[in-house]
Parts: C-alpha cells; sequence; structure tokens
C-alpha cells in the first residue's frame, strides 16, 4: 500500500465571527496571520434567520487583503445577486443547492463570471442531490452546524457525509475542495481532515482569539508549513 501524496490543509477564517466595528483591520489581522482564504457569510433573513451584509462590505474591503474572498450565499433568491458579488470582489461563489430551482444553471452562471463555484450542504441534505452537479462544482462545503448563525456546536453527525463524500469526488476524479464549516476548533480540524476535508472554515476559533496566527496554525494541526494534518493532494 502507498502512501497518498500530502498538502496543506486551507484555513478559512469567517468574518462573521469579526470585530463588525473594525472589519478592516481584522481582515488585515488574518490575512498577516496566515490564511488562505477569507470566508463571507451572507445572510438574508429570508433564507437563514439572521442577516449579516451584501456586496458593498466586500467591495469596501477588496483593496485590504490579496486572499481569496470565499464568498457563502445563505440566500434565496440565489441568481439575481451573483453578478454584484462576482463584481464585488468575490473569487469563489457558494450556495445552497435548495436555495433555487435550478442549481445547475446557477453554477454554470457562477463560472461564466470566471469564479469559481461551490456548493453548500446543511447538515438535513443529502450528498446524492448534488451528484449531477459536480461537474460543474469547485468547492462542496460541508456545513457541520445549522446554516445562519456562528458559535454553534459541531454536529459529529456529518462526519460520515464527509467521508462519503470525499469518495464521491475522488471516485469522479475531479479537483474539487471539500470544506467544513461550522463548530471546528483544532479538535474537530482533526476530525474533519480524518474524514477527508481539506478545507477549515473557523469564525469563532480564529476571531475569539487575540494570537490569529496561532489559532490557524492551531486548526492546521501545530505547523503553519505542513500541519501534521496534512491532508491528501
Ligand atoms: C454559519 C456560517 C459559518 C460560521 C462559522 O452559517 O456559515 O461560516 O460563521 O462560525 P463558527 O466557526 O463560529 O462555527
Ligand atoms: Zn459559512
Amino acid at each position: 500500500m502507498t502512501t497518498p501524496p500530502t498538502r496543506r490543509v486551507v484555513v478559512a477564517p469567517s468574518l462573521l465571527a469579526a470585530d463588525f466595528g473594525r472589519l478592516r483591520e481584522e481582515v488585515g489581522s488574518v490575512t498577516q496571520a496566515g490564511a488562505d482564504w477569507l470566508h463571507f457569510d451572507v445572510m438574508d433573513g429570508h433564507f437563514v434567520p439572521n442577516m449579516s451584509f451584501g456586496p458593498l462590505v466586500l467591495q469596501a474591503l477588496r483593496p485590504h487583503s490579496t486572499l481569496p474572498f470565499d464568498v457563502h450565499l445563505m440566500i434565496t433568491p440565489v441568481d439575481p445577486f451573483v453578478t454584484a458579488f462576482a463584481e464585488a470582489g468575490a473569487d469563489h461563489i457558494l450556495f445552497h443547492p435548495e436555495a433555487g430551482p435550478h442549481p445547475h444553471r446557477t453554477l454554470q452562471l457562477i463560472r461564466s463570471l470566471g469564479k469559481k463555484s461551490g456548493l453548500a450542504l446543511s447538515p438535513g441534505t443529502p450528498i446524492e442531490s448534488i451528484a449531477w452537479l459536480l461537474e460543474l462544482a469547485d468547492i462542496v462545503l460541508v456545513m457541520s452546524v445549522n446554516p445562519g448563525f456562528g458559535g454553534q456546536r459541531f454536529l459529529a453527525s456529518q462526519l460520515p457525509k464527509i467521508a462519503a463524500l470525499r469518495r464521491m469526488i475522488d471516485a469522479g476524479g475531479r479537483q474539487i475542495a471539500l470544506a467544513v464549516d461550522g463548530g471546528i476548533a483544532p479538535e474537530t480540524a482533526a476530525q474533519v481532515v480524518v474524514a477527508g476535508a481539506d478545507t477549515l472554515i473557523a469564525g469563532t476559533a480564529v476571531f475569539g482569539t487575540a494570537d490569529r496566527s496561532a489559532a490557524i496554525d492551531a486548526l492546521r494541526g501545530g505547523s503553519p508549513q505542513t500541519g501534521t494534518l496534512a491532508c491528501r493532494a
């Protein structure tokens, strides 16, 4: 049996847990601290029972970081807002497939704008629902809490789902990032990486600590370069 090649776990701090009165400084802090992407949780008070921010906030922050902006849309409808987020500076646009009648078309729209496309799965959404969408997806995000709020407890029930998605992605032979979002801290990060995730979204575990660099390293498994949790390439 050969050992699979490894690469570093991607860490994307979620700005939902940042100090909204100092967003520019918060973005600078995690950019300096070694974050790989910045995760933006967009909520409409309709698809989820909370509201956050829209494209104008992305646009205002865009000059203050060179990191990819990973935009998690928790909104319905999705399609009328995709172009606005793309123009505001999003690099990745993710949405929930149940938020619109034609998720395949939404993926086409995101790709047509030159952006990476992603699908977000709520805890109750089965992986089979996206089997015929993977051909157009660059990222699949498994939510390990119900969408709408930061600081919730990690749902271990999602671990077998992550493992099943890993198998589905590998079977298709596609380069698709497998992200996990919700309740990610060093201990749960280790669990989801073992299950097959390669990308960690974390709000409270990064912005809730003063030393963001140490927090990001801890999510990667202790090492800023490789990490003991290095996942499969
Ligand atoms: C929840 C959001 C998550 C959330 C994660 O709807 O999608 O990105 O901000 O926050 P923590 O890491 O605090 O669970
Ligand atoms: Zn999110």
